[in-house]
Order: C-alpha cells, then structure tokens, then sequence
C-alpha cells in the first residue's frame, strides 16, 4: 500500500459496559475506495463518528494524513468531506442557497459552488427548492455538500441507504470516478456486500465490534472457496487420477468428479493424463462460492 491516509489502531468504544467497536484495525491508503461491510449493527457509524472526531474512542489511536486526529484535530478535519447518516438541508431553499450556506462557513470561493453541482450531476436543477428533490438527488446534494471544501478524503456512511436501483447506481458511478477525477480517498460504509463488490477496491468486514476481514476486493473474490467440476466418460476409473492430481479428497457425485480448487499447472496435467489413458473428457467447470457465501461465512465464523 502507498501512503496512509487512515491507522487506526485497537480502536474501541464502549457504551454501557458494552463495546460497539472492539480492538479494531482499520488502514485506508491513498486514492482507495475503502468499502467499509457489515451487518446492522457491526459499529460501522461508530467507527465513521470516532474517525471524524464526533465521539471519543475509549482507547486506541487514530492517526489520519500521517497525524494524531485527537492532537490536530481542526487541521485534519478541514481536509475531510463526511456524509453521516442522511443529510440536513433547508427544504424551502434551492440547491445553490443550500451549498452557499456551508460555502460561507467554509469561505471557499463561490465559483466551488458549480463545480460540485457539476461533479454530481446536479447542474440544472440548482434554481429548484430542495424539499421537491428525489431521494437521490437529495443524497447527491449531501455528496456536493461534503465535496465544498475540496476534501482529500470523504467519509460516506450508508450513502445509498433507501435508494432506488437508478439512484444507488448513480451514487456508485458518482463514487467511482472521485479517486481518478478528484484525487479523492473514499470510506464508504455499507451493509451489502454487491453495493461494496462493485464501487470499491479494499473492502474492511466489521461484525460486532471487530474487524474480521481486510484486504482488496480482488483478494477476497480470490478467497472464496470453489470447486472444479469434471465430466468424464468412466468416472470411477479416472477418480484415482484425479485424486493424485488433488492430492485427495475427490467426490464421485452424479457420475462427476468434484475436485478442490487446484491451480492451473495441475489442471492441465490432469487432463493430459485423462485423455492420454483414454477417457473423453465432456466438461470441465469450476464453481465459485459467490462472495455472499464467503462474507455470510466470515460473518458467522468470527475472527478469521
Ligand atoms: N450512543 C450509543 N449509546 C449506546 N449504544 C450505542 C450508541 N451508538 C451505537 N450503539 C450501539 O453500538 C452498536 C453499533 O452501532 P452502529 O450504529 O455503530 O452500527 P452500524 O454498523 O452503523 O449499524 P447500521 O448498519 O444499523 O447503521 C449497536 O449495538 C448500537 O446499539
Ligand atoms: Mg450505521
């Protein structure tokens, strides 16, 4: 990984004798879109509220942009954009009135004000009063919002969280094009993991408290177990074969074999050997546990 954005380190929180966020480790490298998974309740918005400084942890330290948050932590947060939950507007103003409001507290220049109309899609339904907005619409004007002050990271939490597919799809390609456009790291929390599969590069799984899985999307999609289907004309006799090529551990089920997930090399031996001695090969299919299976079974095992 490149430069850190975000470490934190055991982090925790503890409300009532009982821990919401729990020793967790979480690190968030420059120009990533950090998916941030868990089930309701995991402590996702409790970790978004230490890391913006919203709440104090009970221990553990957080370190953003290569500093202490809770020693600087105005100098850090002015280079943050957040999105926390839905967003607060005024429903009789208009979009442009809307950013102005914030654009005057961040004293940034006026002209910012288009250019994150632009950025999500809102150019020409600025002059219109907010409380008509589209749920969608709405949430992208909460994105502009966090986007005035020209962050170098957004913390997004639950961003498309009662959108409809057209909305949630808008979100996601609106997320997508920040890290090369922008040069903006993103956090963006959800509890699906197709939403997180498909916007994110480096996906965090938090479950009650605990970070039980980090790594790249492309990482986990690798790590979901699978298996290797083959189809042959006399199973029985090409089994020995191919436990040898498995090293073990084939299943003769419905006249197929049903191999563990071997690599390449030995696949190909194996079927040299097989058509070698005579078998026809009729299929070979290699069946991958959807990545729904593996988050459900991270979830369920506990710590991996
Ligand atoms: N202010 C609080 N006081 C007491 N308990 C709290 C408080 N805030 C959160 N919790 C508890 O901490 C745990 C984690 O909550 P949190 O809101 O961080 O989860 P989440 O992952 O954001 O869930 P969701 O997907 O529902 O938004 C929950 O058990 C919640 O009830
Ligand atoms: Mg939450």
């Amino acid at each position: 990984m490149n430069e850190t954005v975000i470490r934190a380190a055991d982090l925790r929180k503890v409300y009532r004798g009982r821990a919401a966020v729990d020793e967790l480790n979480l690190n968030i490298g420059k120009g990533q879109i950090y998916g941030f998974l868990g089930p309701n309740g995991a402590g996702k918005t409790t970790t978004i509220r230490m890391l913006l400084g919203l709440i104090k942890p009970t221990s553990g330290s957080i370190d953003i942009f290569g500093q202490e948050l809770q020693k600087h932590k105005l100098p850090i947060l002015r280079r943050i954009g957040s999105l926390v939950e839905s967003p607060s507007y005024y429903g009789h103003l208009s979009a442009v009135d809307n950013l102005e409001a914030i654009r005057r507290i961040l004293d940034v220049p006026k002209s910012r004000i288009a250019e994150v109309l632009d950025i999500v899609s809102l150019t020409g339904e600025e002059k219109r009063p907010v409380k008509g907005f589209s749920l969608g619409m709405k949430q992208r004007l909460g994105i502009a919002a966090a986007l005035l002050g020209s962050p170098e990271l957004l913390i997004l939490d639950e961003p498309t969280n009662g959108l409809d597919p057209s909305g949630i799809q808008e979100i996601r390609s609106l997320i997508k094009r920040l890290p090369s456009e922008q040069g903006i790291t993103v956090l963006v929390s959800s509890h699906l993991l197709s939403e997180i599969e498909q916007m994110a590069d480096t996906v965090g799984i938090i479950n009650q408290g605990r970070m039980l899985y980090e790594d790249t999307i492309a990482h986990l999609q690798a790590q979901a177990a699978g298996d290797l289907r083959l189809s042959v004309s006399e199973p029985e006799a090409a089994l020995v074969l191919a436990e040898a090529a498995a090293g073990g551990r084939v299943a003769l089920r419905e006249g197929r074999l049903i191999l563990p997930r071997i690599n390449d090399a030995r696949v190909a031996i194996l079927i040299r050997e097989l058509v070698e001695r005579g078998h026809d090969i009729y299929r070979v299919e290699e069946r991958r546990q959807s990545l729904e299976e593996f988050f459900l079974q991270i979830v369920e095992g506990g710590a991996s």
